[in-house]
Protein backbone atom coordinates (compact mmCIF):
# COMPACT_ATOMS: atom_id res chain seq x y z
CA UNK A 1 0.00 0.00 0.00
CA UNK A 2 2.67 1.91 0.70
CA UNK A 3 4.14 1.50 -2.35
CA UNK A 4 1.57 2.50 -4.34
CA UNK A 5 1.03 6.01 -2.97
CA UNK A 6 4.57 6.29 -3.11
CA UNK A 7 4.05 5.46 -6.62
CA UNK A 8 1.30 8.04 -7.14
CA UNK A 9 3.06 10.60 -5.41
CA UNK A 10 5.89 10.69 -7.31
CA UNK A 11 3.32 10.33 -10.54
CA UNK A 12 1.90 13.59 -9.68
CA UNK A 13 5.29 15.56 -9.25
CA UNK A 14 6.22 14.40 -12.52
CA UNK A 15 3.32 15.67 -14.10
CA UNK A 16 3.42 18.80 -12.12
CA UNK A 17 6.91 19.33 -13.57
CA UNK A 18 5.54 18.47 -17.07
CA UNK A 19 3.06 21.22 -17.86
CA UNK A 20 3.92 24.83 -17.80
CA UNK A 21 1.47 27.51 -15.66
CA UNK A 22 -0.86 29.47 -17.36
CA UNK A 23 1.30 32.71 -16.57
CA UNK A 24 4.23 30.79 -18.36
CA UNK A 25 1.95 29.84 -21.49
CA UNK A 26 0.50 33.72 -20.97
CA UNK A 27 3.83 35.04 -21.74
CA UNK A 28 4.65 32.69 -24.44
CA UNK A 29 1.26 33.85 -26.52
CA UNK A 30 2.55 37.79 -25.73
CA UNK A 31 5.71 37.50 -27.17
CA UNK A 32 4.53 34.97 -29.95
CA UNK A 33 1.44 35.52 -30.75
CA UNK A 34 1.38 33.51 -34.78
CA UNK A 35 3.29 36.77 -35.87
CA UNK A 36 5.31 39.71 -34.55
CA UNK A 37 5.24 40.00 -30.93
CA UNK A 38 3.34 42.10 -28.77
CA UNK A 39 6.32 43.69 -26.97
CA UNK A 40 8.03 45.03 -30.22
CA UNK A 41 5.67 47.71 -30.16
CA UNK A 42 3.80 47.75 -26.88
CA UNK A 43 6.99 46.96 -24.61
CA UNK A 44 7.54 44.39 -22.15
CA UNK A 45 4.39 44.86 -20.27
CA UNK A 46 2.51 46.76 -22.44
CA UNK A 47 3.37 50.40 -21.39
CA UNK A 48 3.18 51.58 -24.99
CA UNK A 49 6.30 52.56 -26.87
CA UNK A 50 7.70 54.93 -29.94
CA UNK A 51 7.90 52.71 -32.62
CA UNK A 52 9.24 55.14 -35.79
CA UNK A 53 9.87 58.94 -35.44
CA UNK A 54 9.19 60.73 -38.75
CA UNK A 55 9.37 64.31 -40.45
CA UNK A 56 6.72 65.82 -42.50
CA UNK A 57 5.95 69.30 -43.54
CA UNK A 58 4.46 70.73 -40.16
CA UNK A 59 7.70 68.20 -38.48
CA UNK A 60 8.70 65.63 -36.47
CA UNK A 61 6.04 63.01 -35.67
CA UNK A 62 5.82 59.72 -33.56
CA UNK A 63 3.92 57.03 -34.70
CA UNK A 64 3.23 55.34 -31.02
CA UNK A 65 1.88 51.87 -30.13
CA UNK A 66 -0.32 53.28 -27.12
CA UNK A 67 -0.19 52.00 -23.36
CA UNK A 68 -2.53 48.80 -23.36
CA UNK A 69 -2.40 47.82 -19.60
CA UNK A 70 -5.45 49.83 -18.56
CA UNK A 71 -7.50 48.91 -22.04
CA UNK A 72 -10.97 47.13 -20.34
CA UNK A 73 -11.30 43.66 -22.09
CA UNK A 74 -14.38 44.32 -24.78
CA UNK A 75 -11.85 47.14 -26.18
CA UNK A 76 -9.17 44.75 -26.12
CA UNK A 77 -11.03 41.32 -27.75
CA UNK A 78 -12.90 44.45 -30.47
CA UNK A 79 -9.14 45.55 -31.44
CA UNK A 80 -7.26 41.93 -31.43
CA UNK A 81 -10.41 40.67 -33.59
CA UNK A 82 -10.09 43.72 -36.02
CA UNK A 83 -9.53 43.23 -39.60
CA UNK A 84 -8.76 46.65 -40.39
CA UNK A 85 -6.16 47.02 -42.66
CA UNK A 86 -5.54 50.55 -42.11
CA UNK A 87 -3.83 49.96 -38.83
CA UNK A 88 -0.30 50.22 -37.75
CA UNK A 89 -1.09 47.26 -35.79
CA UNK A 90 -0.65 43.84 -37.53
CA UNK A 91 -4.15 41.42 -37.76
CA UNK A 92 -3.73 38.51 -35.36
CA UNK A 93 -5.98 35.51 -35.98
CA UNK A 94 -6.17 34.06 -31.81
CA UNK A 95 -9.35 32.58 -30.37
CA UNK A 96 -11.13 33.90 -27.52
CA UNK A 97 -9.60 32.24 -25.44
CA UNK A 98 -6.33 32.86 -26.56
CA UNK A 99 -7.19 36.80 -26.28
CA UNK A 100 -8.48 35.87 -22.86
CA UNK A 101 -4.92 35.05 -21.67
CA UNK A 102 -3.35 38.04 -23.39
CA UNK A 103 -5.47 40.09 -21.51
CA UNK A 104 -4.78 37.80 -18.08
CA UNK A 105 -0.64 38.75 -19.49
CA UNK A 106 -1.12 42.01 -19.18
CA UNK A 107 -3.11 42.38 -16.03
CA UNK A 108 -0.93 39.58 -14.28
CA UNK A 109 2.56 40.68 -15.02
CA UNK A 110 1.40 44.54 -13.99
CA UNK A 111 0.38 43.66 -10.57
CA UNK A 112 3.13 42.08 -9.64
CA UNK A 113 5.32 45.26 -9.54
CA UNK A 114 2.48 47.75 -7.92
CA UNK A 115 2.91 50.31 -10.21
C1 LIG B 1 3.73 46.57 -35.24
C2 LIG B 1 3.42 47.11 -33.92
C3 LIG B 1 2.34 46.45 -33.08
C4 LIG B 1 2.28 45.14 -32.66
C5 LIG B 1 3.25 44.03 -32.94
C6 LIG B 1 1.10 45.04 -31.82
N1 LIG B 1 0.46 46.24 -31.76
FE1 LIG B 1 -1.23 46.66 -30.69
N2 LIG B 1 -1.25 48.54 -31.50
C7 LIG B 1 -0.28 49.10 -32.30
C8 LIG B 1 -0.65 50.46 -32.67
C9 LIG B 1 0.15 51.41 -33.56
C10 LIG B 1 -1.90 50.70 -32.06
C11 LIG B 1 -2.74 52.01 -32.14
C12 LIG B 1 -3.46 52.12 -33.43
C13 LIG B 1 -4.64 51.19 -33.50
O1 LIG B 1 -5.43 51.12 -32.56
O2 LIG B 1 -4.76 50.53 -34.53
C14 LIG B 1 -2.25 49.47 -31.32
C15 LIG B 1 -3.41 49.30 -30.57
C16 LIG B 1 -3.64 48.23 -29.72
C17 LIG B 1 -4.77 48.13 -28.81
C18 LIG B 1 -5.88 49.16 -28.63
C19 LIG B 1 -5.51 50.12 -27.52
C20 LIG B 1 -6.63 51.07 -27.21
O3 LIG B 1 -6.40 51.95 -26.38
O4 LIG B 1 -7.71 50.96 -27.78
C21 LIG B 1 -4.63 46.94 -28.14
C22 LIG B 1 -5.55 46.39 -27.07
C23 LIG B 1 -3.44 46.30 -28.67
N3 LIG B 1 -2.86 47.11 -29.61
C24 LIG B 1 -2.97 45.06 -28.23
C25 LIG B 1 -1.95 44.34 -28.86
C26 LIG B 1 -1.58 42.98 -28.53
C27 LIG B 1 -2.21 42.15 -27.42
C28 LIG B 1 -0.59 42.64 -29.39
C29 LIG B 1 0.05 41.26 -29.56
C30 LIG B 1 -0.84 40.17 -29.91
C31 LIG B 1 -0.29 43.80 -30.22
N4 LIG B 1 -1.15 44.81 -29.87
C32 LIG B 1 0.69 43.88 -31.18
C33 LIG B 1 0.89 48.48 -32.71
C34 LIG B 1 1.19 47.14 -32.51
Amino acid sequence: MRIVLLFILLISLFADDSFITRYEYAKMLYENPRGIGCQHCHGVKGEGSIIAKYKDKKGVKYLKAPDIRDVDYKRFYKKLNSRKIKSAMPSYFLTRSEIKTLYYYIKMINSEDKR
